[in-house]
């Protein structure tokens, strides 16, 4: 592995923090993805013997911690909507613990980009001799990657920082190339008409675009988070799980409490916590639900809160703040994930903290 590493992986170069490097690797690490799961036929690929378990299989159990948790949540959408196979997602600390009633044929997906988490690995301990296991990680060799059936490396490159960005797409796009190869072989319609190569491609030009204009995000986090003690961000289905993330990044690199919320979930309890100035960030990408998500950010736009919209070409209006590019409605979370992570980032720097290193995390936790 060491030999694919190029020695500019593991030096800033011209960067001043290692996590502002890493995000803005994410367009090469799709493009690095695509070319390592392209065959010579320029087909997506995955190996037989994956795809013939998971045929198999009656149901995807995804196994993680922190951001592959959240990760894992994109996937199951993805293998739900590609594969038509039921998918659940957990955290690993509580699966290994409270282990739910599980199928009679299912199959075990380890997410984790050190591929060294110890919560993770103990559930993979368990299940390991009885179910076919597969790892998705970006590092070969690792413990989970060796201790279980299968492997399938991000190639995002090494990841320094400790707040996880690029590995977070990396394991996106992977998930969406297993899910979608899975869909194909099952004759799954949609999974049959998806260009998802092509589609990617655009992901990476779209992120290409973001980050051209990520001065935009350094004055929003100086104007409308960096000052506040609390935050939310919202959204829907994708959205939601997206939030997730967005609110983890905050926290663990600004130390801004931020939670992440179903859109329509924030009247029954938080939004007793909106006062004047809490910023509120909503992600908007998704056409079947834009109206109600809308109707949440009035909610607490007349409730005092600063309200911040990313949203999605097609659906952006005058009084949206951030306009995304449009990709294939299934990718959004790789696109609209760049802009929170550089809210987070900037957001840490205005409060004069280490952004590659924040208090109390480390980047990988190997005690249970
Ligand atoms: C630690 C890191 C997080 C990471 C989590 C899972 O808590 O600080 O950034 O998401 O571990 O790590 P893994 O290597 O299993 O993806």
């Amino acid at each position: 592995y060491t030999a694919e590493l190029d020695s500019q992986d593991l030096e800033k170069g011209t960067y001043e923090h290692y996590m502002l490097k890493e995000m803005e690797e994410q367009p090469a690490v799709i493009r690095r993805i695509l070319s390592k799961y392209l065959d010579e036929h320029g087909n997506l690929t995955i190996s037989k013997e994956v795809l013939d378990q998971l045929k198999a299989s009656d149901r995807i159990y995804i196994v993680a911690c922190g951001t592959s948790y959240h990760a894992g949540l994109v996937g199951k959408k993805l293998f739900e909507t590609l594969t038509h196979i039921p998918t659940e997602v957990h955290i690993a600390s509580e699966f290994g613990y409270h282990m739910p009633l599980l199928t009679k044929s299912p199959f075990f997906i380890f997410l984790s980009q050190s591929g060294e988490t110890a919560d993770s690995r103990q559930v993979l301990v368990q299940v390991a001799d009885r179910y076919p296991t597969l790892t998705m990680t970006n590092t070969p060799g690792s413990t989970l990657s060796r201790e279980a059936s299968h492997t399938l490396l991000l190639h995002a490159g090494p990841e320094i920082a400790v707040a996880s960005t690029k590995a977070y797409t990396a394991q996106l796009a992977v998930l969406a190339i297993l899910a979608n190869v899975l869909g194909q072989s099952l004759q799954n319609e949609l999974a049959l008409s998806f260009d998802l190569a092509h589609e990617l491609s655009l992901v990476a030009s779209g992120l290409e675009e973001v980050m051209a204009e990520k001065g935009q995000f350094e004055e929003l986090a100086k104007e409308v988070i960096s000052d506040q003690a609390h935050a939310f961000y919202i959204g829907r289905g994708l959205d939601y799980y997206v939030a997730l993330e967005a609110a983890l990044k905050l926290k663990e690199i600004s130390y801004v409490h931020c939670e992440g919320y179903a859109a329509g979930e924030l009247k029954h309890g938080p939004i007793a916590l909106i006062e004047n100035e809490t910023p509120v960030i909503a992600l908007l990408t998704e056409a079947s639900t834009l109206d109600h998500t809308r109707g949440n950010m009035k909610e607490v736009e007349s409730r005092g809160a600063r309200v911040i919209s990313l949203v999605s070409e097609q659906y952006a209006t005058e009084q949206d703040t951030i306009v995304l590019p449009k990709v294939h409605s299934l990718l959004t979370p790789l696109i609209t994930v760049l802009p929170t992570q550089y809210l987070a980032y900037y957001t840490s720097l205005n409060r004069g903290l280490d952004v590659d290193k924040p208090r109390n995390l480390a980047k990988s936790v190997t005690v249970e």
